[in-house]
């Protein structure tokens, strides 16, 4: 059993546009209330003394939406983000995005900055955005960085090992998650960080985003807390 509180918890949040439709609603409606849920769990992940919580906001795919939801979503994402700033600061919140921002409208890019900017001394939960991000696009990211610095001598081709190269992944310094949770019923990984849930819990519930509150965070981790984690390992060995 693994009665301790995950470091690092990663959520796929799902079913917003499906919990909008089941109301008669318009997509957009169902990702506002998401916020809610962000809002909510954020709170729920500092009082249990989660370290960090990475949120897929955003996949690299998610641009072939129709055009109104995607403008939505960066409109949200940028209000969102100025609206938030002082909760983080009084919660000791370090805020962060990762993902390729070249895309990305040029005030959402000022804003998320600032608030990283502000918030980068904060030394509670520290809330990762992941913003047009894909586990591909990461792996290639580091990939290509790791040739240039190899063809300009700054890293040797024939000590590339696991740690050196998730020093060039975009979530270089911040612990692989240790529970990964996914909202809506959907049971896959979604070309999300590929390469660091090689060991990650996972758990799926038929809990459309909108609807997961504080209840439902903490029995994600309740059923974490009973899993045996082996890394690989029998059983036995980890009870000895
Ligand atoms: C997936 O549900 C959700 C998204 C692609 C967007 C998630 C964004 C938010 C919750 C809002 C902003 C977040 C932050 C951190 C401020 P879906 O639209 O795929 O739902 P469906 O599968 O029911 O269509």
């Amino acid at each position: 059993m693994n009665k301790e509180i995950p470091v690092h918890v990663t959520i796929i949040m799902d079913g917003n546009g499906r919990w909008a439709r089941a109301r008669g609603l318009e997509r957009i409606n169902g990702h506002f209330e998401g916020v809610e849920s962000v809002r909510d769990c954020c709170e729920y992940a500092v009082e249990v003394g989660i370290k960090y919580l990475s949120l897929y906001a955003f996949s690299t795919e998610n641009w072939g939406r129709p055009q109104d939801e995607v403008t939505g979503l960066m409109a949200l994402m940028a209000r969102s983000v100025l609206k938030e700033r002082p909760v983080f600061m009084k919660n000791n919140i370090r805020f962060m995005v990762i993902g390729d921002r070249t895309p990305l409208p040029s005030d959402l890019c000022e804003d998320i900055s600032q608030a990283e900017e502000e918030t980068s001394s904060n030394t509670g939960l520290t809330l990762i955005v992941m913003l047009n991000y894909s586990g591909k696009w990461d792996i290639l990211q580091a990939a290509r960085r790791y040739a240039a610095d190899v063809a300009e001598k700054e890293a040797d081709a024939n000590v590339l090992d696991e740690d050196r190269f998730s020093s060039y992944l975009s979530t270089a310094g911040i612990p692989d998650p240790d529970l990964m949770i996914r909202t809506s019923g959907e049971q896959r990984i979604s070309n999300y960080m590929l390469w660091q849930c090689a060991y990650t819990e996972f758990y799926f519930t038929e809990t459309l985003w909108p609807d997961f509150r504080r209840e439902q965070f903490q029995s994600a981790l309740d059923a974490y807390a009973g899993r045996q984690r082996r890394f690989g390992k029998t059983g036995s060995q980890l009870e000895q």
